[in-house]
């Protein structure tokens, strides 16, 4: 199980201290979840000074297609990766739509991740309209692809999807963990056809978790995570989440 909080940008050097300091001392003793905040790039030393002898990993938001050189304003995978990031969010479709990132430059994005250790967490998801025409698992399958196709030594080490249905994102109404399943399964479905090393790839579900839904969603068995946004900028309830994860894990141990 892996929860993945994206504070997207928000934050302030005062307000991180706190939310660091719980996140540390509440998840010591969860070593069966992974516990990820992706940061604003402003405050990674800060948060690599906080979290870098804690159990809590740390990841960006995004980064640049390119590996170095003149690109203003970007930010490459070797600088996140020099201040300690294990993670990547990639593709989060608040980049997709406001920064008209293609499936090129988002597969581009996830291998200039991989090639500096950070694991890419690749999102996918559906719109409303595309989900009432019935083309969910073709949307998120292709979208899933078009990345797997530039990154031939994927696999459950070092690569990461988060289904992100657009509709969930920020709207208060998170999918069902029935609803959730039945895509779960079918990117599962797709990954398990493309190599058999792939079946173990995580899959996360992102879309207004909150601490009580997440026990609903972790039951589900193709569901292995959640990547959290509003809920995780209150550090007790992204704890919660964390631990309704481990609570999972460790039932089914
Ligand atoms: P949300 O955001 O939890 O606020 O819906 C999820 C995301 O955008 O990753």
């Amino acid at each position: 199980m892996l929860v993945v909080g994206n504070w997207k940008m928000h934050g302030s050097k005062a307000e991180n201290e706190s939310r660091f300091g719980l996140l540390a001392a509440r998840l010591a003793d969860s070593p069966r979840v992974g516990a990820v905040v992706c940061v604003p790039f402003p405050y990674l030393a800060q948060a690599e000074s906080a979290l870098g002898a804690s159990s809590v990993g740390l990841g960006v938001q995004d980064i640049s297609a390119q590996a170095t050189g003149a690109y203003t304003g970007e930010v490459s995978a070797a600088m996140a990766a020099d201040f300690g990031c294990g993670y990547a969010i990639i593709g989060h479709s608040e980049r997709r739509s406001n920064h008209a990132e293609s499936a090129s430059t988002i597969a581009m994005k996830a291998k200039r991740a991989s090639e500096h250790g950070l694991v890419p967490i690749v999102c996918v998801g559906e719109t409303l309209e595309e989900r009432e025409a019935g083309r969910t698992a073709l949307v998120v399958t292709t979208q899933v692809n078009e990345v797997l196709d530039l990154l031939p030594e994927a696999g459950p080490q070092n690569f990461v999807i988060a289904y992100e249905p657009l509709w969930a994102i920020g709207t208060g109404k998170s999918a069902s963990g029935a609803e959730a399943q039945q895509v779960h399964a079918c990117i599962r479905a797709s990954l398990c056809g493309r190599a058999k090393r792939l079946k173990a790839v995580r899959v996360l579900y992102g879309g207004s978790v909150k601490a009580s839904t997440a026990a609903d969603l972790f039951r589900q068995p193709d569901i292995d995570g959640a990547l959290v946004g509003g809920a995780s900028l209150d550090a007790e309830e992204f704890v919660q989440i964390c631990l309704a994860a481990s609570g999972v894990t460790s039932a089914e141990a």
